[in-house]
């Protein structure tokens, strides 16, 4: 089977090796991006992380589970009109979440748009929704990445009952602490009590000034508290990180040489590593000559 025909058929084709690799048949890695507390960098860390990982030839999927639609236009895209939104599933029995998949401007990343109008405490009645409805797209993509609103506990617990990890994105300050730590026993909660398969969280630092005292103590309780694999170096404050979100881009779709990008690019780095080796591996280029000749 030749390259063409590979690609064809779903494999893909690595744009810098120029090797394809066989993904058809692999489930996405889901992960929530969430904090109760609002503005601690959810909706950055989710377009940011998402673009970095397209960057590496990963197909991924945003999903905006906040009715203020943030992720969705760092990402320059609402939902069209009548079409279906990720809230949809979560009201109706019969709508299918691949109707509402759209393309961004950034190759490699889909976006299921929020629904402006959605108030999620009166009409998340059934936690598993959103995992079911996830389970029918999750073979398009490698990874899922689920934003949430602050403050809306319904919709939380049914984005992490369809995930296996969590982003935890928060400020180096006394009162993040204590919001990590509350989002923690939630967070317990759901592992024990509705889906083991929840396994890992990470807290990722946002707007780091590595020279403030306060700050460094902050991460140093954050460690204590919670182990210090558990914490991720974080994004340095970037205020090209707001200016992006007023261009409705990834901000490395224009400055590539900024300190938040390669930030983000460690920490996808230590996203892949969290969620196992398989994802990470690309096949030598004798593999897919071996693929070549089998088939
Ligand atoms: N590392 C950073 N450096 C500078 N500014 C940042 C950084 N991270 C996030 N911001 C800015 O902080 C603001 C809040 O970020 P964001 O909207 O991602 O937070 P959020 O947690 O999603 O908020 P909400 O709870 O309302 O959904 C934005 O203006 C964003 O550009
Ligand atoms: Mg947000």
């Amino acid at each position: 089977m030749g390259n063409r025909e590979m690609l064809a058929r779903g494999y893909r084709l690595h744009s810098e090796t120029g090797t394809v690799r066989d993904r058809r048949h692999r489930r996405a890695r889901v992960l929530t991006i969430a904090n109760n507390k609002g503005g601690v960098g959810k909706s950055t860390t989710v377009v940011n992380l998402a673009a970095e990982l397209a960057s590496r030839d990963y197909r991924v999927l945003v999903v905006d589970l906040d009715s203020q639609g943030h992720a969705g236009r760092g990402l320059g895209r609402v939902a069209r009109t009548r079409s279906v939104t990720v809230h949809d599933v979560l009201r109706r029995l019969d709508a299918s979440l691949e109707d509402g998949v759209v393309e961004t401007l950034d190759p490699g990343v889909d976006l299921l748009p929020a629904d402006g109008n959605f108030d999620g405490d009166v009409h998340v009645s059934d936690p598993c929704r959103l995992a079911r409805a996830l389970d029918e797209i999750v073979w398009h993509y490698d990874v899922v990445l689920i934003d949430t609103p602050p403050s809306v506990p319904r919709l939380l617990v049914a984005a992490l009952m369809a995930s296996e990890a969590v982003l935890i994105p928060a400020l180096l300050d006394d009162l993040s602490i204590d919001g990590v730590t509350r989002f923690m026993r939630t967070f317990h909660e759901v592992v024990t009590g509705h889906n083991a398969a929840l396994g890992t969280a990470l807290i990722v630092p946002m707007r780091v000034d590595t020279r403030s005292a306060l700050q460094r103590a902050a991460l140093d309780e954050l460690g204590r508290r919670f182990g210090r694999d558990r914490v991720s170096a974080g994004i340095r404050i970037d205020i090209g990180l707001s200016e992006a979100f007023a261009r409705r881009r990834p901000l490395r779709a224009f400055r590539r040489a900024s300190r938040a990008v390669a930030d983000f690019a460690d920490l996808a780095d230590q996203v892949l590593r969290l969620l196992g080796e398989e994802l990470i591996r690309m096949p030598a280029p004798d593999e897919v000559a071996a693929v070549e000749t089998t088939d």
